[in-house]
């Protein structure tokens, strides 16, 4: 992980299902609120990790249906699995430690036994972990049972219950808790521990973030009842973690706030997008703000006015350019141009553009190149071919 020169301002740890990403949440709003909050003010000092249940494969549908941003790290199937950057690159040393007293064979040998847990599909079987769904009023007592058997069997194995169905058995050494404390030792060692971390999450599976010392929590508030569980037994007088009273990513941001862990006024909740802080002039947030303007132009949300392209002319030097990924160069005054014939024409469509990656390099005294990943949802259906 060397996309940052320096200490990370912030190392946010986060769930994915029910706690980044809301599915009860048709629109997305909040996990847009959140992603446009990271863009325009942590994306080039902080750093963003996902932590999810999900192997790689049910990771990437994810990635597919909702609008997410991409994360510098990303550990998936439990804390069982590390990768980097955008190309995934596995970390083979966490690999080398799951190893450790555990034999998958033995384990499915041993579960087949009991005829209360049914298997999860293929995609879920991991190297280091073996999912299984069970009944909520059974968990407790197989809980037990396994691990009883699996210790007679020499294994040394962590069996993790979620959202009231997930029965999870890892290496014992393995978990989202684990591996976060083994990032956290990473840095540690070359000097680079974050500034502060905040791990958020909603269940069974995410309890073990939340022993890790030192770090911010916080348990958003559609939390499922064996996280809230979990910590009034172990955690409720720990000052630094909390239980939001909002949902999903909007709890985050809530979090971010009550912490004091920097701006937490997320893009999207500002009405007027005009206010250009050229006495501090930042590129990224500049980025953020002209797709959310563009957004909200195609969506008629704001007046049609020709004043509003007027501004944002004004704020565009008259030498800068977009450059397209297919190499096409265009300037930006023209391209606030062409967005003239396009007002309204997204009204009462599920149309939302957000921004990924918007990464600024300063080339010269005073002019930057951002590069940035820019995404559509139009909310109409495919053409079909
Ligand atoms: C995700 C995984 C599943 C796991 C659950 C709880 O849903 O897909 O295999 O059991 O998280 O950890
Ligand atoms: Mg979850």
């Amino acid at each position: 992980m060397d996309r940052l020169a320096d200490i990370a301002r912030l190392m946010i740890v986060s769930d994915l299902d029910h706690t980044m990403v809301d599915h009860h949440d048709s629109e997305d709003l909040s996990l847009l609120r959140f992603n446009a909050l990271w863009e325009s003010n942590y994306r080039d000092n902080s750093l963003l990790v996902f932590s999810t249940g999900r192997s790689p494969t049910l990771y990437k549908e994810l990635r597919k249906e909702k609008p997410m941003l991409t994360p510098d790290i990303t550990i998936m199937s439990v804390g069982t699995e590390i990768t980097y950057g955008n190309s995934m690159v596995p970390d083979d040393g966490w690999v080398k430690i799951l190893n450790q007293k555990w034999d998958r064979n033995i384990v499915s040998e041993e579960t087949s036994k009991f005829t209360e847990l049914s298997l999860q599909s293929e995609t879920e079987q991991r190297p280091h972990k073996v999912s299984f769904y069970v009944q909520k009023d059974k968990a407790q007592d197989i809980m037990k049972a396994l691990s009883a058997r699996l210790e007679e069997r020499g294994l040394d194995v962590k069996i993790i219950y979620s959202g009231g169905q997930d029965l999870d058995i890892l290496p014992q050494g393995a978990g989202k808790g684990q591996a976060l404390a083994y990032l956290l030792k990473k840095f540690k060692s070359d000097d680079k521990l974050p500034e502060n971390t905040l791990v958020c999450g909603d269940s069974g599976n995410d309890a073990e973030l939340f022993s890790i010392p030192d770090v911010h929590g916080v348990m958003v508030s559609n939390a499922q009842e064996e996280l809230l569980q979990w910590h009034a037994a172990n955690a409720k007088d720990n000052p630094i973690i909390i239980h939001a009273t909002e949902r999903c990513a909007a709890g985050i941001i809530q979090a971010i706030g009550h912490f004091n862990l920097g701006p937490n006024t997320s893009p999207r909740d500002v009405t007027d997008l005009s206010d250009s802080k050229m006495d501090n002039f930042d590129p990224g947030y500049e980025v953020v703000k002209l797709y959310l303007f563009y957004e909200r132009w195609r969506r008629g949300e704001v007046d049609h006015s020709e004043l509003y392209l007027a501004k944002l002319k004004a704020v565009c030097s008259g030498s800068g350019i977009f450059v397209h990924p297919s190499g096409v160069e265009q300037l930006l005054r023209d391209c606030v141009d062409s967005l003239k014939p396009c007002y309204g024409d997204k009204h009462g469509k599920q149309f939302r553009v957000w921004v990924d990656q918007v990464l600024p390099v300063k080339i010269s005294s005073d002019s930057w190149l951002v590069k940035f990943k820019k995404w559509e949802q139009s909310g109409e259906p495919l053409p079909s071919i």
